[in-house]
């Protein structure tokens, strides 16, 4: 008996050791999906711990009648752990608008992620996105999170605007964190388009978790930090405020960011009798009535006024110069609506209403959607400009309603789902203020 165990013993171990007998992870996992650079294209994501080499995606409108090829990243962060995971990224293409596609994910060889479903966005202006938008949301604490989900699976939204600051961290124990927490809002990411842009708790490595498990338009490696879409009668741009920040990763970017801000923004404003509305989101306010320290509770914002004494590169003049209608923000964990406002002077459309063709751009700031910092505190006097505040954990809902009219609502989480704070935005005219 001891010898045939023995000599099968030996034969496992040559077996294995000509063709690895270790365990395979290739299941694939992390799905979320993003717009591609126009409505015919729709981006999608996933991870798998092992290699597969190939990465597939099936979908169609009856059935898998379309196939396209993605590409595998090999992902090694740049810390200590040295974890390798490998992402995939893929485009699907030639959607047709508004049709409702079924698709999966994986290879042909290794196997496919379950299915999922969604609707493509209309290329047409004319129609009233509705989308789910919030910041600063972790794997511990994601107090939104049920809720946004079940909204999602309802089928209350077209898209999820995430302002930035993910998992707590992405790269936090050898990326595991980030794994979690991509796997947490797969229910949602899944099923709608998941729009980013990067938080300072994304910071490590060079943003490095945030580019490489993300995908956003505009760029062929998905690595892009700053971006623009159309989503019915709205244009709208993310930008990354973390280059005033973290300058040791180049200060270039900022300069570059900012050109290119120029540019889209001018090219914007050429369509506008077709998309009116310009949309930005970006995660560090230039304006907030916190008790911390952070940079939107100084007088001079770096975001607002850009690089200190020289004041070049400012987000604020160029979004007033051409006439951006709302701006969204998180960074702070609380919510915070503005009366329209302007080096810090506020300009209020009307007299009865102050968002009745409003003589300045309206900032929100949404970052209260739950993490493990909890919710930062309010000074007692809000300045002039602030509306209205609220430390409970929720996110806010729009819906263009359509060239003229933008309706936005805040949900408490605290308060069961309840609508705290609502506002209609009127604009009978858009474009620059000065
Ligand atoms: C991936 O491709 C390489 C080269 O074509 C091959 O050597 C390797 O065995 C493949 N790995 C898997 C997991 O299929
Ligand atoms: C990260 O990975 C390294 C190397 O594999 C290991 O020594 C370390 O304990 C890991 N750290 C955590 C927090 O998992
Ligand atoms: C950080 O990444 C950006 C691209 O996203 C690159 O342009 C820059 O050079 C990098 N910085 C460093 C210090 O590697
Ligand atoms: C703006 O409108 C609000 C609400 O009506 C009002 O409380 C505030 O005083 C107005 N501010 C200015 C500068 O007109
Ligand atoms: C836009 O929506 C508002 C609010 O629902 C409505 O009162 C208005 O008539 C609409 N405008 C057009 C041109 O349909
Ligand atoms: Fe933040």
């Amino acid at each position: 008996m001891a010898k045939v165990e023995l000599l099968i013993h030996l034969a496992v171990t040559v077996t294995c050791l000509t063709i690895s007998c270790h365990s395979l992870s290739v299941q694939p996992e992390q799905i979320h999906l993003s717009y591609g650079d126009d409505a015919t294209k729709m981006a999608v994501t996933w991870s798998t711990p092992d290699p597969t080499n190939d990465s597939f995606v099936e979908y169609g409108i009856n059935g898998f009648s379309q196939v396209v090829m993605g590409r595998m990243i090999k992902f090694v962060d740049g810390g200590t752990g040295a974890v390798v995971r490998y992402i995939h990224k893929a485009v699907m293409t030639a959607l047709k608008p508004g049709a409702k596609y079924v698709y999966h994910c994986g290879s042909p060889q290794y196997g496919w992620s379950e299915v999922f479903y969604f609707t493509n966005r209309l290329e047409d202006a004319n129609w009233s996105p509705r989308i789910a938008l919030f910041g600063d949301m972790g794997n511990i604490n994601a107090q939104s999170l049920p809720r946004l989900q079940k909204d999602a699976e309802m089928g209350m939204y077209d898209a999820i605007l995430h302002v930035g600051d993910f998992a707590y961290d992405m790269d936090s124990d050898n990326g595991s964190i980030g794994d979690q927490f991509m796997k947490q809002v797969q229910p949602i990411a899944s099923i709608l388009p998941y729009m980013t842009c990067p938080g300072n708790h994304e910071e490590r490595y060079n943003f490095s978790h945030y580019k490489n498990r993300f995908m956003m338009p505009g760029d062929e490696d998905g690595h892009s930090m700053f971006y623009s879409f159309d989503l019915g009668p709205v244009h709208f741009i993310s930008v990354s405020t973390e280059f005033y920040f973290y300058v040791q990763y180049g200060i270039l970017q900022l300069f570059r960011q900012y050109e290119w801000l120029k540019s889209d923004l001018a090219a914007a404003n050429k369509n506008r009798d077709k998309r009116p509305w310009i949309i930005t989101f970006g995660h560090r306010p230039m304006y907030c009535s916190n008790n911390d320290h952070d940079d939107c509770t100084r007088y001079e914002s770096l975001v607002r006024v850009g690089i200190p004494f020289i004041e070049i590169g400012g987000l604020e003049k160029i979004f007033y110069e051409n006439g951006v209608d709302v701006m969204f923000w998180a960074h702070e964990h609380s919510y915070e609506r503005l009366y329209p406002v302007f080096n810090r002077k506020v300009y209020n459309g009307s007299i009865t209403d102050p968002y009745l063709n409003p003589k300045a751009p309206v900032h929100i700031i949404t970052g209260s959607a739950g993490c493990q910092e909890n919710h930062d505190g309010f000074i007692p006097d809000p300045r002039p400009w602030s509306a209205f505040r609220s430390d409970d954990y929720g996110y806010t809902r729009m819906t263009v309603i359509n060239a003229t009219h933008l309706y936005l609502e805040q949900v408490s989480d605290d308060k069961g789902g309840q609508i705290i704070d609502k506002m209609m935005l009127v604009k009978e005219r858009h474009g620059s203020y000065s």
